[in-house]
């Protein structure tokens, strides 16, 4: 069952971070979020998936980092967002998911534009639901909508019923890199939850719950 929720569509201005470990439903939900808002998501694990698949300088990088579950470089992140966010759709606000990644990398994106975060958003999911999500994650081919095999099926099955798009597992979703993933996020993206909270930007929302259920907290804690 796909998730079919009329939204009201409102132009906003939102500069928006998204937090949580590795599956925790950050894309899920920045993709409602975005369509109501007219806003885009800049994915920074998108674009590297992207690269890995056109098999750019960047790509080849990313590709063996990735399938371990270990971060890229941070300058090397941090100039690719530098170039996507001053392109003109990012004028009424963004959606960042996966970026920052790093306090380093927080840090770089404060330098890089004197307002550029409105609010951080950790969406609240404990260890033990992530292997579930991520394991029983599918991802259109071409589209790239997320779907999970129970929680949130495609109605045509193994075809992505958004576009017809073949679904397909990613190449991180193995259960042993996604204990890499977790330990790595423990280690080094927690962190930056304390540094948005310094700055007063930091709201929590617990991501336990349908999609639906998730939805309307985030959509009620961002007051939409
Ligand atoms: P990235 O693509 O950012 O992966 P991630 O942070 O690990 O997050 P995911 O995309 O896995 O999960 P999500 O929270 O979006 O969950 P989703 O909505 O899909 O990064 C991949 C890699 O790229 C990194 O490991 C790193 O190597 C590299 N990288 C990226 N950015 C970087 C950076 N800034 N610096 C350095 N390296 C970087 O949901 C998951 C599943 O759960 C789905 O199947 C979904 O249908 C299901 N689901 C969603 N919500 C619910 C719910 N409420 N209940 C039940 N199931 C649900």
């Amino acid at each position: 069952m796909t998730v079919d929720i009329a939204i009201k569509e409102v132009e906003y201005n939102l500069k928006l971070v998204f937090l949580g470990p590795p599956g925790a439903g950050k894309g899920t939900q920045a993709a409602y979020i975005a369509e109501a808002g007219a806003i885009p998501t800049i994915s920074t694990g998108a674009m590297l998936r992207e690269a890995i698949a056109n098999k750019t300088e960047l790509g080849k990088l990313a590709d063996s980092l990735i399938s371990k579950g270990e971060l890229v470089p941070d300058e090397v992140i941090i100039g690719v967002v530098k170039d996507r966010l001053k392109l003109d759709d990012c004028k009424n606000g963004y959606i960042l998911d996966g970026f920052p990644r790093t306090v380093k990398q927080a840090e770089a994106l404060d330098e890089m534009l004197p307002d550029a975060i409105d609010i951080a958003l950790s969406l609240e999911v404990p260890d033990e639901d992530i292997i579930e999500r991520l394991t029983g994650r599918r991802e259109c081919e071409k589209c790239k909508a997320t779907f999970h095999i129970k929680n949130n099926p495609s109605t045509k099955g193994d075809i992505c019923d958004k576009c017809g798009g073949k679904l397909i597992q990613r190449a991180d979703d193995s259960a042993e890199t996604i204990k890499n993933r977790m330990s790595v996020y423990h280690a080094q993206t927690e962190p930056i939850k304390d540094y948005y909270k310094k700055l007063g930007k930091l709201v929590c929302v617990d991501g336990v719950g349908s999609v639906e259920q998730v939805r309307t907290a985030l959509f009620k804690a961002l007051g939409l």
